[in-house]
């Protein structure tokens, strides 16, 4: 830094002084020719002025005037004086000061009468440096003479030594100034990010850096560097935990799922495979922020679950481009490699007109399967409109997944979703070789629910494309099969849990869905529960001691208003407790254009504005309604630091809210307090299991949680927590990656019956 230092100064000076030198050389130049050319302009105006005089006196009495004329005019600013000669050049007058030195006609003089034109010259006379100009004289046109006028030009000269002084101290200013602000430069914007990142490195390499601390120093001018270097540290430090992680797990042979052994797992399963994922929600989107476009990460289990893989073994994902710059970023055939950072694997984005988002998404599967499937008591709507687009919709979605499979030799396929549910069978009818999945992320009701679907028979016969069928819980899969049983012409093996319609076979397993885990509590200031939870409700204007949380897409499945109900019961029953604790419910909008759910949203908000009424004080209310979309990290301190978590959705498929509570618990505090209705409740039997309809039984269960004593809370908490740790969301999908591979293809999918396959296609 030093020699870089000293370097910049040299040149800085060099480079300064050479600048201003050739600026002032310029600067003399132009001046000396100004003040010469006012000089020789001035001469010649007065030699004009005075050639009528001295020609007068020559022709009159030049003994007795011609001097005295002389004599008169000597006195003019820089004039040195004056010279008179006659035609052949002898000294007829002249000033004082010159008698001596123009006692001979210099050469300008002689050239005059010579020429009969006006002459001049700078030189020198005596030590003196001079401009001498002369002017012929005449009387009726012949020449009697030459006026010589001597003006002194060592002003000039005495001009130019000035202005060279003043240039050279400015030069020296400007050169001491400008080191002064660049060694300042160098130290702030230079030495000092430089300093602070080889410090921040050096924390990295010695692990004294959390990866919650990785995010881009703010190094000024180096700020793309900065943004390269945090990526860097970043993955650093992931990988150094997951081999930490690693040889851990080695060496307490455990067989816990983690990214990474998910990652080799399903690569090695793959072999010449290749992954294709399709769903309705896109791993990233594109929109429009100001003038410039944001790649968004919806917060998504699905795309946690799922993203590893893809990260490790490549390959294409298929889904709805929802965001409003998508097709912005996309190139022709609707593709762009993801993470945008670090490309990996294909994004795949299917565009839908507003008409078939409609149909497709908000219509029949949000208006019809959704609460056809959640028995939550809103009434399905099933319109022959939207059952159109979302059959049209799933054929749109198997032309590009076909399109993106074209040339592979081994696609397995991860349809996830109700969105889907004719998928499989478009699939398999075009690539038979193909091995498909569809994973059912919600309940799925039993057969007599399922009846008044107009369309059961296609949508089960779609879904029995696959060759593999996934719910949460084993009675979802139960109660598929007996729709199976009771829609279609099939053979079902109760025993393998599989079913056969048309030579194809379909197996159909539980497969639970769930969170990331990590044993390493995040990197956040040493705060206690208490501190942290006192902290997040000030800044809410409340004050209280206990806190409840609830975290949901404001839906009509996730008993919002059965919850609010159950804290208004408890604040009734136990009114000690006013005063002290306060529910705070994070509800996420969440498909607001259809009128239910807009309905919902304004019933929520009318609901805890009547319990708050009821109860409120100066600063405390029993509800806060934080009514926005939060991400991970907004929510997680709530998790941390909160005494409950209330789960009370009426239907659940799984419900990841009880699982990341779960997982937030490093300090194995907090009770959860859960709906029997949920898939969660099988794996969270230590949860305070609740039925979400009886208000009383959850209000009580709210003091019971209230009151439990630490050791209690601990040993439940503890065994949720094991059972999270061990069913991760990593196991959900390599157990179900695994068991499509391991799944049997039908005889004409087998590499070796190519013909069959070709003339099934084209039969
Ligand atoms: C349910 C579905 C998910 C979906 C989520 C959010 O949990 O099973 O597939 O991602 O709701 O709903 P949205 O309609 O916003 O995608």
């Amino acid at each position: 830094m030093r020699l870089l230092s000293a370097r910049l100064i040299v040149s800085l000076i060099v480079g300064v002084t050479f600048v201003s030198l050739c600026a002032s050389y310029y600067q003399v130049i132009v001046l000396k020719r100004g003040l010469r050319r006012d000089l020789q302009h001035r001469a010649a105006v007065l030699a004009d002025s005075l050639a009528g005089n001295v020609e007068h006196d020559l022709s009159h009495d030049p003994q007795h005037t011609l001097q005295r004329t002389v004599d008169r005019f000597a006195n003019r600013e820089h004039l040195t004086g004056l010279a008179v000669y006659d035609p052949r050049g002898n000294l007829m007058a002249v000033t004082n000061d010159l008698a001596t030195q123009m006692a001979t006609a210099p050469a300008v003089v002689t050239q005059s009468l010579k020429s009969d034109q006006g002459a001049e010259a700078f030189q020198r006379l005596g030590d003196a440096r001079v401009h001498i100009y002369a002017v012929p004289l005449h009387h009726d046109a012949e020449i009697t003479g030459s006026l010589a006028i001597v003006h002194d030009t060592d002003y000039i000269r005495a001009e130019s030594l000035r202005i060279w002084r003043e240039t050279f101290l400015s030069a020296l200013a400007h050169v001491v100034l400008i080191v002064l602000i660049t060694l300042l430069i160098v130290r702030w914007s230079i030495a000092g990010p430089i300093a602070r990142t080889a410090t921040w490195m050096k924390a990295l390499r010695t692990g004294r850096l959390a990866s919650a601390s990785i995010k881009p120093l703010d190094l000024e001018l180096f700020r793309p560097l900065a943004r390269e270097v945090a990526t860097l540290a970043a993955s650093f430090n992931t990988a150094r935990s997951a081999a930490e992680l690693e040889a851990r797990l080695r060496e307490s042979a455990e067989s816990l799922w983690t990214a990474d052994r998910l990652a080799i797992r399903v690569r090695a399963r793959l072999e010449e495979g290749q992954l294709f994922i399709v769903s309705n929600r896109e791993p990233y989107l594109h929109v429009h922020s100001g003038k410039s476009i944001e790649v968004r990460t919806p917060a998504s289990g699905l795309v946690t679950a799922l993203e590893p893989v893809l990260r490790a073994c490549g390959g294409t994902w298929v889904a709805h481009g929802s965001g409003d710059a998508d097709m912005e970023t996309v190139d022709s055939r609707g593709r762009l490699l993801v993470p945008p950072d670090d490309p990996h694997y294909t994004l795949r984005r299917v565009v839908l007109s507003k008409e078939e988002e409609q149909g497709y998404y908000y219509g029949f599967a949000n208006e019809g399967i959704w609460p056809l499937c959640h028995i939550a008591h809103t009434r399905p709507v099933f319109r022959a409109s939207d059952w159109e687009h979302y059959q049209n919709v799933n054929r749109k979605f198997a032309r590009a997944l076909v399109e993106e499979m074209e040339g592979v030799e081994h696609p397995v396929v991860l349809v996830q979703d109700y969105h889907f549910a004719l998928l499989p069978r478009m699939i398999k009818q075009e690539r038979p070789d193909a091995r498909v999945a569809l994973f059912w992320h919600i309940p799925w009701p039993n057969a007599e629910a399922f009846r008044i679907c107009p369309w059961q028979r296609e949508l089960v016969d779609g879904l029995l494309g696959a060759d593999l069928l996934g719910f949460h819980i084993q009675s979802h899969c139960n109660n598929f099969l007996q729709t199976v049983d009771r829609v279609v012409e099939s053979r079902i093996n109760w025993e393998h849990f599989s079913v056969q319609r048309l030579e194809h076979h379909t197996a159909v397993r539980p497969f639970p869905i769930s969170v990331e885990f990590s044993d390493s509590p995040p990197q956040v200031p040493a705060e206690s529960a208490y501190e942290e939870r006192t902290s997040l409700l000030k800044a809410l204007g409340i004050d209280a001691a206990r806190m409840g949380i609830g975290v949901d897409r404001i839906d009509y499945t996730k008993g919002i208003l059965e919850r609010f109900l159950a804290v208004e019961r408890f604040l009734e029953k136990y009114p000690e407790y006013q005063g002290i604790f306060t529910f705070v419910q994070i509800g996420a909008p969440s498909r607001t254009h259809i009128k239910r759910y807009h309905d919902l949203q304004a019933e929520v908000e009318a609901e805890a504005e009547r319990i708050n009424w009821r109860f409120q004080m100066e600063r405390w209310k029993p509800i806060v309604l934080l009514n926005r979309q939060h991400s991970h990290s907004e929510i997680a301190p709530y998790y941390r630091s909160a005494d409950l978590c209330l789960v009370t959705a009426l239907h659940d498929g799984m419900n990841l809210v009880a699982k990341e509570f779960v997982a937030s618990r490093h300090d194995e505090r907090g009770v959860l307090i859960l709906s029997c209705f949920t898939g969660a409740a099988r794996e969270l039997q230590d949860a305070l299991q609740v039925n979400p309809y009886d208000i009383d039984q959850t209000a009580e269960a709210i003091r019971t949680a209230l009151e439990m004593e630490p050791q209690e809370k601990e040993t439940r908490m503890q065994h949720m927590r094991r059972a999270v740790r061990e069913n991760n969301v990593y196991r959900w999908a390599g157990r179900l990656i695994e068991a499509l591979c391991d799944v049997r293809l039908d005889e004409v999918a087998r590499p070796e019956n190519k013909r069959l396959r070709a003339s099934a296609s084209s039969g």
